[in-house]
């Protein structure tokens, strides 16, 4: 199966669901994406795309977002689209990915809340078990969220806080969001060489990348 579905929230983190999207796209999937009225904002505020309050103009944002090719496989969706086909279990995806997902649709999705089409779509995914991922992003966490990520992750949804990993010596932004994309991907099984994969610790003077030389020299105190 090579539909997904990507829910946009108002969390903070935009620039991942851009490369998940042109990710999966690019690995020859179909995608459909809806956003809810605080992702509007925080797509506006991060990325500089106005899609609307609740999502009705994010169609004609794909394009300048995305890049066309990529827009032209994806479907958008408005929040209140509660009618649209991701809605019902009948409709069949590969799975459905949060991202980024906030402490807000954590919460109402832990507890099987349906006010839109993002958390209907989680909600489809949790009934029919399929593959369900939630980028989650916040810090700290309070114990309520950790509570309503247990509650999830008990019910099969795999919690995957936006969190890069450092080992692989990253350079630039984008490596960094590679990281947690490749992750999504591998965890939907979708074939991809979107983040650097770990190859093991290499001897010091092959490895520049977490050597010596990046260390630099010891300071003044000479610690
Ligand atoms: C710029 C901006 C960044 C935000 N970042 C986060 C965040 O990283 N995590 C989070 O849980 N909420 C974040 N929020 C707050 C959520 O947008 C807010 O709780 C909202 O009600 C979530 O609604 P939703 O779950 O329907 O998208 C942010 C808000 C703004 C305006």
């Amino acid at each position: 199966m090579s539909r997904y579905f990507v829910g946009l929230t108002g969390a903070s983190g935009h620039v991942y669901a851009r490369t998940l999207i042109r990710s999966l796209v690019s690995a020859g999937c179909d995608v459909d994406v809806s956003i809810t009225p605080a992702g509007c904002k925080v797509l506006r505020h991060e990325q500089g795309f106005d899609a609307g309050n609740d999502g009705e103009k994010l169609a004609q944002v794909l394009a300048p977002w995305l890049g066309e090719p990529v827009a032209a496989r994806v479907r958008a969706f408005q929040g209140a689209a509660v009618e649209a086909p991701p809605s019902s279990g009948t409709s069949l995806t590969g799975g459905v990915i949060v991202c980024p997902c906030s402490m807000g649709t954590l919460a109402r999705a832990s507890v099987g809340f349906s006010s839109n089409l993002v958390e209907r779509a989680v909600d489809v995914a949790l009934k029919e078990r399929r593959k369900l991922v939630l980028v989650a992003r916040e810090a700290p966490y309070s114990t309520l969220h950790l509570e309503n990520m247990l509650r999830l992750s008990r019910l099969g949804a795999v919690i995957l806080p936006a969190s890069p990993g450092f080992y692989h010596a990253p350079k630039t932004l984008d490596d960094l969001v590679d990281h947690v994309v490749g992750k999504v991907l591998d965890v939907l099984g979708v074939q991809n060489d979107v983040g650097a994969r770990w190859k093991g610790i290499a001897a010091p003077d092959e490895d520049p990348g977490l050597g010596e030389a990046r260390r630099g020299p010891p300071d003044e105190e000479g610690s």
